[in-house]
């Protein structure tokens, strides 16, 4: 990595992408989603929402209590009793932060708060106030911001950190912006908010037109610093951009983008997987990074690696080529070794292989990938 600029991966796997249906967990699941997070190294772990319910108030102040290196944030509306939830929640972590949200955009305005900007900006002045006087670190996001008047979104922004707010954020809260867009908006902010040049800003991007990873990555083109995002890109509707794919691609493309995180990105598979096992939502084969196919190749990659691979499939957590297989591996080794050497087999077809593989493995302590490529290509002579 050597002294490339940093951009901060925000996690927000357990506030924002929790906060979809289907996604519940339990604490204990949160809590070692949490300990995945930190073996990962990101730099903030957005724990939840206390004031939503009593369970999220209990996961947050007890991984606030727990995470050391990481800094911990929790939610709050820009209203007193949520910034005092989210205070009690975070009050005990190493390096505690207030997340304030109000939404800026006209349309949220009038229909979902029934307030006027003038409103508005009182409520996000005193609200930043509430959290600083507690919170070195406060979050500030205009919720809507890609939808909101630009020149209202300045001042507000001018505001806020007038208050103290030591981070702003800009999310794109319905999915609705283009690269290009969003690169401007940060460059607008950078050329129009007095003060700005001391804050880091943050960028939030939704998945509903397919553009949260773009987005988010022409954002740190734009100036952002700290990226938000989940595992498995998780989140409501569409979802949110995804950890593993900015992570990946800013790593990839260093020659294009000249920032990268801290990531260990060897841990990226294992985190997928927990989360996905824990929530019960599937990664869709074809996901990016994570997804099974993502390094399921012709059979080039047999030949010369680098035909079909931009990445080490090893860097993310996939299985070592080197590594031997043998009579303790699972059908689900057996299946990701066989996706690395370019076969796919059916479940059916890999129920059988599985059993040929067991065979074998009782009888030399090691099963080569040759006597694998063997197995495979029998079972797909198979009708
Ligand atoms: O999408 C959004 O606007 C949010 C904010 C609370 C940051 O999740
Ligand atoms: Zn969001």
């Amino acid at each position: 990595m050597g002294t490339s600029e940093i951009v901060a991966i925000f996690d927000t796997t357990l506030r924002d992408g929790a906060q979809s249906p289907g996604a519940a967990m339990t604490i204990e699941e949160k809590i070692r989603v949490a300990d995945q997070l930190v073996a990962l190294q990101v730099d903030v772990i957005e724990a939840g929402f206390p004031a939503s319910s009593p369970d999220d108030m209990a996961s947050v102040r007890e991984i606030a209590r727990r995470v050391k290196g990481v800094a911990v944030a929790a939610l709050a509306r820009a209203v007193t009793s949520d910034i005092d939830m989210a205070w009690e929640a975070v009050r005990e972590a190493e390096r505690p932060i207030i997340h304030v949200s109000l939404a800026t955009s006209d349309i949220h305005l009038q229909h979902k708060l029934r307030i006027s900007r003038e409103e508005a900006l009182q409520r996000a002045k005193t609200m930043v106030a509430r959290a600083r006087s507690y919170c070195p670190t406060v979050e500030f996001s205009a919720e809507d911001a890609t939808r909101s008047d630009r020149d209202f979104l300045c001042r507000l922004f001018e505001v806020v950190i007038s208050e103290g707010a030591t981070i702003i954020n800009v999310p794109d809260t319905v999915g609705y912006t283009m690269p290009g867009e969003y690169e401007d908006l940060f460059r607008y902010l950078r050329a129009h908010v007095q003060g700005i040049e001391h804050i880091t800003l943050s960028a939030h991007c939704h998945d509903d037109l397919g553009m949260a990873t773009a987005n988010t990555l022409a954002a740190t083109r734009g100036g952002a610093r700290q990226v938000e995002v989940t595992i498995n890109g998780i989140g409501e509707r569409a979802g949110n951009t995804a950890l593993e794919e900015i992570v990946m691609a800013l790593r990839t493309r260093y020659d294009a983008f000249h920032i990268d995180t801290r990531v260990k990105t060897e841990y990226l598979l294992e985190a997928s997987q927990m989360l996905s096992q824990f929530t019960g939502i599937p990664v869709q084969p074809n996901k990016a990074i994570v997804g099974l196919n993502a390094f399921t190749h012709q059979d080039g990659v047999l030949k010369h690696r680098q035909t079909y691979e931009i990445m080490n499939p090893q860097s993310i957590g996939w299985g070592d080529m080197n590594l031997v297989l043998g009579k303790h591996s699972g059908r689900h080794g057996l299946d990701a070794r066989l996706r690395l050497l370019g076969y796919r087999l059916s479940a059916e077809q890999l129920k059988e292989a599985y059993k040929s593989f067991v065979a074998m493995a009782e009888q030399q302590k090691a099963v080569s990938d040759d006597a694998l490529i063997y197995i495979a290509e029998c079972m797909q002579e198979t009708p």
